[in-house]
């Protein structure tokens, strides 16, 4: 009897182990759960109130950072706060690990492919999927809630190594998609969060590490119209948009301020005028890269309390543990100050479900390793790179392949077994790989050479045996491009050509082939391929990005046509000579005549591209008509509004009533082709001329994806928000929505819209 009731509670106890333990409010110890604190059925801000109230100073400073330390004398745990999700959950921070039951999560493609779709319910779904496999894994005890993604800086220069993290070069894109992948990742109850997301870095951060300049001594120049219109547009859209939980600042200064220590960037900003519900953290050590790297204040007690004061309310390092109780007893800084900041972090936490026990009986109590790398999850992840992959160059048309015709494939190229190098950066363990070379085997026999030992292709050693395959294979796909070597976080590149020997393999091989030539490149920033492009020997080119963990049969799947590729590059390809009178240091995004200077993205730059912004092609072919569209829109504008204005063809947006003022557009896609296919829509705007040198050349306003069987027609309906949207930039930062015709662009669309101004009765005072 006794025997068995050990038994029983032995493995009671071993089932309860692999369970995590409740953060802070353990129900099963009396001395600490009945602090108002732990009462969930309270208000959270008066919990936060009451747990700030039993801490002391010292207790409180060990809690701004990322390690934040435990307080057992109120049962409250220690707890890393740097976990990251950027496509699937990642081991980068210390917060997660996989181990035990835990091996593996769901690795998707890096986001320039994601991206690439542009399809908004997909990017949800994503973040869905990541923060199920993110609660198992913290419920099982290997990850944490809190996580440091995704990163929406604008991929302003083609060189930086982080541009495959981010959505591409567009504003609005950028921060559709930062909107989208937070709701997937935080769910959409208010009152609770699945896991809590982070927009990063705030703000013009997009230089890593460029001829001596490196983002730890950076001072990005950043023109106040640049600002408004460009670099924190996703950061707006993440908050406002997406109601993310967390906005990290950056490692760089903005116009002579460290991103970490400007008030008007932080208080004034994200909290002031886009009301973030949730905190601010640093970058990692950035605190610390302030004062120690760019010596910005002199004293390590300033740097901690100008940080703190400008609205900082955690640090991804020690610094804020080691010198804010100095900071506030030199007088630099108060209590209440580190409250504030404190109680930001503490509410977040609560809206976690941290203070409320038992993780089990929570909700998401019940995902557990069961939930993490399910078919369904793995799926999505094929899905999702069949979405994102992008087809640049079909002549003849060459592609699909078929599995008649071309029964033996010669596969060759650095890139043609990836595994690791398809899932990008910040990614975790993959439940496992389906490389190129196994995803084209599923359709075909295949002659694997690698054609160079690594991405860096050195030398020409292994071309003979590389042209010997193409000779005997009835189609030769060449898996090039780049990798982390080549693109990473500290390393950006120095030129847009594929690396070393890598060109002089492709354009022997497509000579060599006796079946057609494709080429396949993996990247996260855009390659100068225009010697590809120009090859007639070259039939076929994909863009695959990195494609996550089922990348290889996603490239397989399109290479013989089961998916129609339907997506669009998110960024410019530009040619090398682009690059001539660029500094990446240079942050302007519009041109200078005066200095030759190019200018940034499809919105400033005019000059010759490789590939523009929006292209990719499909196996069929799609019409567009417009159905319905307004000519002539009025704008309300307010009747306070002085007749006075700087610029009368240009009303401030503060001054029209908004609303939901919008443009409807009903437009029809026929699929003409023989082929059922997706169609994404681009609309973009051309507003009128005669604003200066406000406003971009054309912006994208709206973009729509749709399913269009061949032969068949659907009619997709796009709402335009004309304050949003329709407005540009001036000079000094201020948006304007320009009055007169703007052109709207879809395809081969053309539709002119005129805005006129309605001045409401003026209201005497
Ligand atoms: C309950 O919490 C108190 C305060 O942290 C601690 O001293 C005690 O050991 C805990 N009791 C149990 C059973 O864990
Ligand atoms: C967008 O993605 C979702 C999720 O994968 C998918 O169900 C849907 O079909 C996609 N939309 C289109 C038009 O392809
Ligand atoms: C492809 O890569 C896998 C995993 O890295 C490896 O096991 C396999 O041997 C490789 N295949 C070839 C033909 O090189
Ligand atoms: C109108 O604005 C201009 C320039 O800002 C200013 O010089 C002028 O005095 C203003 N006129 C009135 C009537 O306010």
């Amino acid at each position: 009897m006794d025997s068995i009731l050990i038994t029983i509670v032995f493995l009671l106890l071993l089932m309860s182990s692999e369970a995590r333990d409740p953060f802070a409010c353990d129900p099963k110890n009396t001395s600490t759960n009945n602090f108002p604190f732990c009462k969930a059925s309270l208000p959270i801000p008066t919990r936060v109130n009451d747990l700030i109230g039993r801490l002391t100073l010292q207790e409180k400073v060990s809690m701004l950072v990322n390690n934040a330390a435990a307080v057992p004398r109120v049962g409250i745990k220690g707890y890393e706060w740097w976990s990251e999700a950027l496509h699937g959950v990642s081991n980068v921070g210390p917060g997660t690990k996989f181990a035990g039951q835990f091996p593996a999560a769901t690795s998707f493609p890096q986001v320039i492919t994601t991206v690439a779709s542009f399809n908004a319910s997909l990017w949800e779904a994503i973040g869905r999927v990541a923060s199920d496999e993110a609660r198992a894994m913290y419920n099982g005890g290997t990850a944490g809630l809190t996580y440091w993604s995704p990163n929406v800086n604008i991929f302003r220069d083609p060189r930086w190594g982080r541009g495959q993290e981010t959505p591409g070069e567009d504003p609005i894109l950028a921060g559709k998609y930062a909107a989208s992948y937070v709701r997937g990742l935080q769910g959409t109850d208010s009152s609770r969060l699945k896991v809590a997301a982070s927009c990063k870095h705030f703000t013009a951060y997009d230089l890593d590490n460029w001829n001596g300049v490196d983002r730890f001594h950076f001072n990005a120049k950043v023109s106040k119209q640049d600002m408004e219109d460009t670099f924190n547009v996703p950061f707006r859209m993440c908050v406002k948009e997406g109601n993310v939980a967390s906005v990290m600042c950056s490692y760089n200064q903005v116009n002579g301020v460290p991103t970490c220590a400007d008030p008007n960037l932080l208080k004034r900003t994200i909290r002031g005028q886009w009301h973030l519900d949730g905190y601010i953290v640093s970058d990692c050590d950035s605190v610390g890269v302030f004062y120690t790297n760019q010596h910005y204040t002199s004293t390590p007690e300033e740097a901690a309390a100008d940080a703190i004061k400008a609205g900082l309310d955690l640090d991804c390092g020690p610094f804020l543990a080691q010198h804010t109780q100095n900071a506030v007893k030199k007088g630099l800084l108060t209590e209440t100050d580190v409250n504030g900041a404190l109680a930001n972090t503490l509410t977040v936490q609560m809206r976690l479900g941290m203070f409320d026990g038992e993780p089990s009986a929570q909700p998401y109590g019940n995902l557990g390793p069961t939930d993490v790398c399910t078919p369904t999850h793995q799926e999505l992840a094929l899905d999702a790179a069949r979405q994102g992959i992008v087809l640049l160059k079909n002549t003849g048309p060459s592609l699909p392949l078929s599995t008649k015709n071309h029964q033996t494939v010669a596969v060759i190229g650095p890139n043609s077994n990836a595994t690791v190098t398809m899932i990008g950066n910040y990614a975790g363990i993959a439940c496992g790989y389906t490389s190129p070379l196994q995803g084209i085997g599923k359709y075909a026999r295949t002659i694997h050479e690698p054609g160079c030992a690594n991405v860096a292709c050195n030398d020409d050693k292994q071309f003979g045996s590389a042209l010997n395959a193409a000779r005997q294979a009835d189609a030769t796909v060449l898996v090039m491009g780049l990798d982390q070597s080549i693109e990473a976080e500290m390393v950006d590149r120095t030129g847009l050509l594929l690396p070393g020997h890598q060109q002089d393999l492709v354009s022997k091989v497509a000579a060599a082939s006796r079946g057609p030539t494709i080429l396949v490149l993996m990247s996260g920033g855009p390659i100068d391929i225009t010697f590809a492009k120009n090859d007639p020997r070259i039939m076929g080119i994909l863009w695959a990005g990195y494609p996550g963990q089922a990348g290889g049969a996603a490239i397989a799947d399109i290479l013989f046509g089961t998916t129609n590729p339907g997506a669009k590059l998110p960024m410019t390809w530009y040619p090398q000579g682009y690059l001539k009178n660029l500094a990446m240091t240079n942050m302007a995004m519009r041109p200078s005549s005066s200095t030759g200077y190019p200018g940034r993205t499809y919105r400033f730059y005019n000059g010759p591209v490789v590939y523009p912004f929006g292209y990719g092609l499909s196996y069929t072919n799609f019409v567009h008509t417009l159905a319905s569209a307004p000519k002539v829109v009025s704008v309300p504008v307010d009747g306070h509004r002085r007749g006075n204005s700087s610029n009368k063809a240009a009303i401030r947006v503060t001054h029209a009533r908004c609303g939901k003022l919008s443009i409807r557009l009903d437009i029809d896609v026929k699929n003409v082709g023989s082929k059922d296919g997706t169609n994404t829509l681009l609309v973009f705007s051309v507003p009128p001329t005669g604003n200066g040198h406000w406003a971009p050349q054309k912006q994208l306003v709206a973009f729509e994806k749709v399913y269009v069987p061949a032969k068949a027609q659907q009619r997709v309906r796009i709402n335009i928000h004309v304050c949003k949207l329709l407005s540009v930039v001036d000079k000094s930062g201020t948006r304007r929505i320009p009055m007169g015709a703007h052109s709207i662009h879809i395809g081969d669309v053309k539709h002119f819209v005129s805005l006129q101004e309605q001045k409401l009765g003026i209201i005497k005072t």
